[in-house]
């Protein structure tokens, strides 16, 4: 990559592509406080534990160009798999407790693809800030511990998920979504904000503030749950009692496809 003369600040939106609005508030923000602003676009094969979900990732790259563009951005980065990794590639970023939990248990593998590719795009880039959004409360936390040990000095800037309008936060997985499921798939933001208000009616018990987000996804009959959680906002644990900030999250699938969102409290 032709970095080396490029104006800094440098900003750095890594994305897998099949770019949303989601993706398109990451540019402006990063745009807003770069003067280069970069994306990279690779869909990163170790990061899926399924071959399956893999396969049917959605990809248009003339698009999402196109959509760089438009949003202003410097220079779009889309390797090939065997650039990132090339023949003899042996290196595993392995990040300790916070990436076990929720997401981690869910999807052995999962984060250690993650860490161990934005390491390699933080390296390359070498941004003075990234952007990612807060819709992956979970890997935002990963990526900022795996930046602090490792030493690596791009500061990890956390954005607000972007919804559609009726609450359903942006993901490039939607778009698998039937027309029943998507009608169906805001129950997920319904079933956080509900919870969120038994939160602020003063309900402290983890255990009866899972409960009710269990009992508000249960109302739609295609989601089915993987987890809810009510965890610790820095470490992630499970609570028995909410004293401090907090982090109430969930996964769940309509048919073959998952959805994650999260609502932080405190
Ligand atoms: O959030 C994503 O799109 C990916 O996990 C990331 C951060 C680009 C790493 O492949």
């Amino acid at each position: 990559m032709a970095l080396g003369a490029s104006p800094r600040p440098i900003g750095l939106v890594p994305t897998m592509g099949w770019l949303h609005a989601g993706h398109r508030a990451l540019m402006a923000r990063a745009r807003a406080e770069s003067a280069t602003t970069v994306v990279t676009i690779f869909v990163n094969p170790r990061q899926f534990s399924e071959p399956t979900d893999l396969a049917r990732y959605p990809r248009n790259e003339a698009r999402d160009v196109e959509i760089c563009t438009a949003e202003g951005v410097d220079l779009v980065f889309a390797p090939p798999v065997d650039e990132v990794y090339p023949p003899g590639f042996d290196t595993v970023v392995s990040v300790g407790a916070i990436a076990q939990p929720l997401e981690g248990a869910a999807r052995p593998g999962h984060f250690d693809g993650v860490a161990t590719v934005v390491a390699i795009l933080f390296n390359l880039v070498r941004a003075e800030r990234a952007y990612f959004g807060q819709k992956d409360a979970q890997q935002v936390a990963v990526i900022r511990r795996m930046a602090i040990d490792l030493a690596i000095p791009t500061e990890i800037v956390s954005c607000p998920t972007i919804r559609e309008p009726d609450g359903l936060a942006m993901s490039s997985r939607n778009v698998h979504l039937s027309p029943e499921e998507r009608a169906a798939a805001p129950v997920l933001r319904q079933a956080l904000l509900a919870t969120r208000q038994v939160w602020e009616n003063g309900e402290r018990s983890a255990d009866a503030l899972r409960a009710r987000m269990r009992a508000g996804l249960s109302e739609e009959p295609l989601a089915n749950v993987e987890y809810v959680s009510c965890a610790d906002a820095a470490t992630l644990a499970e609570l028995d009692r909410v004293d401090g900030p907090a982090l109430l999250s969930l996964a769940v699938r309509f048919g073959s496809t998952r959805l994650i969102d999260n609502e932080p409290l405190g």
